[in-house]
């Protein structure tokens, strides 16, 4: 699993790099190479690429669309961070944006990956059908706004140091994390045309979200912080409301199993194409960072 996550995050990283090379120089660049690169697992690329092998996608353009992910992904990380969110100093094994640029620059660089997703996506470069793209950029918007990321971001914060009941707390974890896995479980059925399949990898991608959500939460709760790259142990003082704190530990993880188990249920009818997505939802739940 490993290799396979290095090899995604060496072409994707390299397709980055190169993208940005063709833009303008600006001051920004700095603090945005600084949040993408080396950059975190790639996890939702991963999930891209499993499930474009089992309808068959081409490699590159799912890396491309895995950038544009990528890309959305960082931006939500900055934001997280800032002392208005999360507050957190440590991302990904080193200083968190805001803590090495400043605060304004931090937003802006945010800003300015979120509509580097769009400029991937749009770009004539990413060699797939027009309607495709425009299905693409849609969902994607989809799952980084009001109802997605910046939604579940606002209840998120919202919810802290109040009792929140379970439904509304699966919700929130769905739109802030949830929804961008459902994008990637989409994206090579919107790339391949093949609606019927749409909403059922809805669903799988919000309840793989999810999934990766409580396992960040329990990350938090029993984790390293060395080896996650961020400190542990802050969810509880900040009275999020997790799984955790409402259920207790050893009920989230059995939780957790129950979802995984349902997830898996769904891809049988895949059979042995699966394998490489069930593998990596297996890493979802063990993984340690
Ligand atoms: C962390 O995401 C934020 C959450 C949505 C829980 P990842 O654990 O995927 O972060 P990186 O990209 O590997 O750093
Ligand atoms: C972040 O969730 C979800 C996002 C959409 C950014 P967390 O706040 O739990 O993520 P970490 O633990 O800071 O990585
Ligand atoms: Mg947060
Ligand atoms: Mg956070
Ligand atoms: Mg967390």
């Amino acid at each position: 699993m490993k290799k396979k996550l290095d090899k995604i995050a060496k072409n994707t990283n390299s397709f980055l790099l190169k993208f940005l090379k063709n833009q303008k120089k600006t001051d920004l660049i700095k603090p945005i190479k600084y949040s993408l690169f080396p950059g975190g697992k790639k996890i939702r690329s991963k999930i891209i690429i499993d499930i474009g092998k089992i309808f068959k996608v081409n490699y590159s353009q799912l890396i491309q669309v895995g950038a544009a992910v990528e890309c959305i992904h960082a931006y939500s990380l900055i934001h997280d961070d800032l002392p208005c969110m999360d507050n957190d100093n440590m991302r990904r094994g080193k200083l968190s944006t805001h803590r090495k640029f400043g605060e304004s620059t931090a937003i802006l660089a945010g800003n300015s990956l979120l509509t580097l997703a769009f400029e991937i996506l749009s770009s004539k470069n990413l060699n797939i059908n027009e309607k495709s793209k425009v299905e693409l950029i849609k969902k994607i918007s989809e799952c980084s706004g009001h109802s997605g990321i910046a939604g579940g971001q606002y209840s998120d914060l919202n919810f802290e140091k109040k009792k929140i009941p379970l439904h509304k707390i699966i919700n929130m974890q769905i739109e802030k994390t949830g929804k961008l896995f459902s994008f990637c479980c989409m994206a090579s059925l919107i790339i391949k045309n093949k609606n019927k399949y749409l909403l059922k990898f809805d669903k799988i991608g919000s309840d793989i979200g999810l999934l990766f959500q409580i396992a960040d939460d329990i990350i938090d709760y029993k984790g390293n912080s060395k080896q996650a790259g961020k400190k542990t142990k802050k969810d509880q003082k900040k009275g999020k409301a997790t799984l955790i704190k409402l259920l207790g530990y050893k009920n989230t993880i059995k939780f957790g199993n129950k979802l995984k188990m349902s997830i898996f249920k769904k891809l049988n009818m895949f059979g042995d194409k699966s394998k490489d997505l069930k593998e990596t939802i297996n890493f979802i739940l063990e993984r340690t960072k």
